[in-house]
């Protein structure tokens, strides 16, 4: 049987929209921070049982159609072989990040060893979450997730990887495709585990310029999506804060549904990609800090924007902010399943 989720993402008539939020699982929600006041947070990517908790925490408050498992885009970098940490405040770090030619060699097919946590919590949420409930794995996307190996952590402008890009193009080629191919097993074993779509997380897709965004960033994307075959579940692809404007581009990268950040304009993305794949986002996280009559305002602003006869995927612009009230969660979720989206013959008459 396949999910509402499912059914919106090939593009099928849906009765409603589905709706899950980008970071549903964090520090906003208390029992998130309970369990992280004793938990160092790559132990508790690493722990299925406790991971399974954490994903499983929104979902139960405020009845998501999908569960993301919990883990981080930075668990495939470690099992590539660059080493990373969260020492807690300032985010991950990589204490050898690939900063030279010499560095790319250091970086290998994910050993499996490090990755199977995620697969385990994959498994122990199938079995958990109702039937009708979509359960996505992740991965970053290999541009976004070289830019972090090379400036070891996050950045303001990404100048080390930009300057990597123009320097050794050869080299930095090297290094996308080698963690492209990584990619592929550790997404394909997600999806033995039993998760029924994916996402790809391309956060910094758009700093490239656009003629190298278009020779690199798209394509590498493509790479994995391709690799995981014919029988792969549904694709969605976060192209980056920036990237609304190259829409037309981000295209080429292949998958069922483009995830847009709050930057975008929603009509005008709609024009641009039509019905060449579908759309997730991509209400600006700020909205959520304010309150619940003003979420549920400007969720139904931001679907009036959906053409008729289209299944939108409603979600956040980008990731969920840590002051979020919870009770504006709820309101979000609550507004968009009661959107009756227009059908087509609706806008004819
Ligand atoms: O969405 C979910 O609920 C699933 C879990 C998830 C996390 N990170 C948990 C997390 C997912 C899908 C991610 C993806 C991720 N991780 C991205 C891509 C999406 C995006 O937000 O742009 C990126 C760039 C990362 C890398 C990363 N992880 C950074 C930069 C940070 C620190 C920033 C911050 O918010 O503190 C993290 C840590 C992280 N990953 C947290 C969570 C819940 C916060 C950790 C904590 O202190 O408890």
């Amino acid at each position: 049987m396949k999910t509402l989720f499912q059914r919106a993402l090939r593009g099928e008539r849906v009765e409603r929209f589905p709706v899950w939020m980008m970071r549903q699982a964090g520090r906003y929600l208390p029992g998130y921070r309970a369990v992280r006041a004793h938990t160092p947070f790559l132990d508790l990517c690493r722990t299925p049982e406790l991971a399974a908790q954490v994903t499983l925490e929104p979902i139960e408050l405020f009845g998501m159609d999908a569960a993301i498992v919990f883990a981080d885009i930075l668990l495939s970098a470690d099992a590539m072989g660059v080493p990373v940490e969260f020492p807690g405040e300032g985010g991950p770090r990589c204490p050898a990040p690939v900063r030279t030619p010499a560095d790319v060699a250091r970086v290998h097919a994910p050993d499996e060893t490090r990755t199977r946590c995620v697969a385990e919590t994959v498994r122990l949420l199938r079995r958990a979450l109702p039937p009708q409930t979509s359960l996505l794995g992740f991965s970053a996307a290999p541009f976004t997730l070289c830019a972090y190996m090379v400036e070891g952590g996050s950045s303001r402008d990404y100048v080390l990887t930009r300057r990597f890009a123009y320097e050794h193009p050869q080299a930095f080629e090297d290094l996308l495709g080698r963690v492209a191919d990584g990619l592929v097993p550790y997404l394909r074993e997600q999806v033995a585990a039993g998760a029924d779509a994916l996402q790809l997380f391309d956060t910094w897709g758009a700093v490239l310029e656009p003629a190298l965004h278009r020779r690199w960033v798209v394509p590498m994307a493509r790479r994995v999506i391709e690799g995981l075959g014919a029988e792969r579940p549904p694709v969605i692809y976060f192209g980056g804060l920036g990237s609304g404007g190259r829409l037309e581009d981000v295209l080429a990268c292949g998958a069922d549904a483009l995830s847009v950040d709050w930057q975008t304009d929603l009509r005008r993305a709609y024009e641009t990609v039509g019905t060449r794949a579908r759309l997730q986002g991509n209400l600006d996280p700020a909205v959520l800090l304010t309150d619940p009559e003003r979420v549920r305002a400007a969720t139904h602003d931001m679907l009036r924007a959906v053409p008729p006869g289209r299944a939108h995927l409603v979600n956040l612009g980008h990731g969920i902010h840590k002051d979020t009230p919870p009770e504006n969660a709820a309101a979000f979720v609550e507004a968009a399943q009661a959107w009756r989206p227009a059908a087509e013959a609706d806008a004819q008459a």
